[in-house]
């Protein structure tokens, strides 16, 4: 059995957790910096690379302490390399890098992306390649295809902004402060979906891309209107949202070979209205839905442990090298083309 030590530091969120190659997570602790960031609106990198050092050293401590384990039990030690806010992964990378030094342990950099690419498999042991996956967070909005551990074949990206910044933003301008997507969903619940029309950019594009700016204009333009009520727009937007989500998933999935699994993972994928119109997709194409627990869809280190521990059990496992940079931008599938369109992200 192997044990991982992970460490995430890319965004908003300081973690660590301890988890092994029979997926059990010994321990993990997270500190949100939703605080220090809500009177901006958004996350200035510098406090949240500022609150990652003073945070990061004792809560990798007390997870250990927690699960009663050493450094030298550790077989790995897994962090966050990128893509993110560099300032926060260096803070990550670096810890990460001293701990292996010190204590003659290997390391291993690990994309972030590939974290939540491969979260569905701590959470659901029976998840075998290749999968479908619907990757939706604040910075990144894709479907791929995953053929097996470092092996990815993105079939869609957005051509502006991502999933989780379209519920960030519209959030802003409904008021609803940051992080958005949660409060978004809250005031979903009262709301009608079918009351403000709202577009969905893109449906039935002959590209495979999303595209969420326009409807994020749109919620504020409805907000101006004045006409309907916030849980009316943050309904609708929901809505328009997963009609978006569901036209993409399609036009991907009718180009591939069948596979027998979608997945979703990201911060997004926390949200239910967008989880059951998923799984609805799902269950009418013949595959299986799975989703990781929505602790497991937002930013967290048992993520990257758990991604360690899949390249560990690789043939022929490598450590990274103690110099490997940092990186602010680092795509799953660096072959695929870039998206045509302005402001393209990944
Ligand atoms: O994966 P994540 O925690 O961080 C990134 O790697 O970006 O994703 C954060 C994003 C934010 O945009 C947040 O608003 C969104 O995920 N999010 C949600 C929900 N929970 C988090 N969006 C919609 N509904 C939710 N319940
Ligand atoms: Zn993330």
């Amino acid at each position: 059995m192997g044990l991982v030590l992970g460490i995430e530091s890319s965004c908003d969120e300081t973690a660590a957790a301890l988890v092994t190659s029979e997926r059990t997570i010994l321990a993990q602790r997270i500190a949100s910096q939703d605080a220090e960031h809500a009177p901006y609106g958004g996350v200035v990198p510098e406090i949240a690379a500022r609150a990652h050092a003073e945070r990061l050293a004792p809560m990798i401590d007390a997870v250990l302490k927690d699960a009663g384990k050493t450094l030298a039990d550790c077989d790995a030690i897994a962090a966050t390399a990128g893509p993110g806010l560099i300032g926060g992964v260096m803070v990550g990378l670096v810890s990460a890098k001293a701990l292996a030094m010190a204590s003659d342990t290997p390391l291993i950099a690990v994309n972030h992306l590939e974290g939540h690419a491969l979260s569905p498999r701590l959470s659901d042991p029976d998840l075998g390649f290749p999968y479908l996956l619907l990757l939706v967070s604040g910075g990144h909005c894709q479907i791929l295809l995953v053929e097996g551990v470092g092996d990815y074949r993105r079939l869609a990206t957005t051509i502006d902004d991502a999933l989780g910044e379209a519920f960030d933003k519209s959030a802003k301008v409904l008021g609803l402060g940051y992080p958005g997507g949660p409060a978004v969903e809250r005031l979903a619940k009262e709301g009608d979906a079918a009351n403000v029309p709202l577009p969905r950019p893109l449906l039935g594009s002959k590209e495979p891309h999303f595209s969420f700016a326009g409807l994020k204009s749109a919620v504020l333009r409805a907000k101006d209107a004045g006409i309907h009520s916030d849980a009316d727009i943050a309904a609708s937007f929901q809505q328009a949202a997963l009609d978006c989500v569901l036209d993409r998933l399609a036009f991907s999935a009718d180009r591939i070979d069948p596979v027998p699994a979608l997945v979703v993972a990201g911060g997004v994928a926390a949200n239910a209205a967008i989880r059951s119109g998923l799984e609805e997709f799902a269950q009418a194409r013949g595959m299986r839905f799975v989703a990781p627990p929505p602790s497991l869809c937002t930013d967290n280190a048992a993520m990257i442990a758990w991604a360690g521990c899949e390249r560990l059990a690789l043939d022929g496992f490598r450590p990274d090298p103690l110099d490997i940079a940092a990186k602010p931008r680092w795509p799953l599938d660096p072959d695929a083309e870039p998206a045509r369109g302005a402001g393209v992200k990944a």
